[in-house]
């Protein structure tokens, strides 16, 4: 058994959560986990927000889709990446996804709204004051789970290939 490994397989995302605060030593732990994230050229091209005023949670929550539980999360991190950049959404996409499991290593749950591609991205920029050289690639709100569904995943061999694809 690896203490790595049982994390990483063990996160799903979670969309309901307790009231109990996130503690600044965890969040802060996260984003260090975040920022070791590979990069294109080791660009880093990232601006993370940590929002944890319940005014601007509830407004985030209104302006997603069918995503109300932004508005009970303890704690929402929005992930913004350098328009001008050339990789800036797969580099964001791993902040996002290291952020996830730091959180995770902690007990901590979340679950990644989408933010590249939405109608909101540009509205929750400007909510929460950032410059236009940056856009919204995620949405990461977080707390302890109250529930957490078990989503089942593809098996390895219906997804992976040694050497040479063989259709099944
Ligand atoms: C790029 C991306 C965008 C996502 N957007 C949303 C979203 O807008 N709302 C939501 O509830 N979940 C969203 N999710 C979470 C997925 O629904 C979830 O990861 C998937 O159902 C698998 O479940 P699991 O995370 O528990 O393994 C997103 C995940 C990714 C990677």
């Amino acid at each position: 058994m690896n203490v790595g490994t049982t994390i990483i397989k063990s996160r799903r995302s979670v969309r309901n959560f307790k009231e109990t605060r996130v503690p600044d030593e965890v969040v802060r732990d996260a984003l260090e986990c975040a920022r070791q994230a590979p990069t294109a050229m080791n660009l880093q091209p990232w601006l993370v927000g940590v929002i944890t005023d319940r005014e601007t949670l509830q407004k985030i929550a209104d302006l997603a889709d069918h995503e109300k539980f932004i508005g009970t999360a303890p704690v929402c991190f929005a992930v913004f990446g350098e328009r001008g950049q050339k990789y800036y959404l797969e580099d964001c996409s791993a902040f996002t996804m290291q952020l996830a499991l730091g959180l995770w290593s902690y007990g901590v749950g979340s679950c990644w709204v989408a933010g590249d591609k939405k109608p909101y991205a540009d509205v929750v920029r400007t909510l929460l004051q950032v410059p236009a050289t940056h856009t919204l690639v995620s949405l990461l709100p977080a707390g302890y789970p109250a529930e957490m569904a078990t989503p089942a995943k593809k098996e390895l061999g219906q997804i992976s290939f040694t050497n040479r694809y063989a259709p099944p």
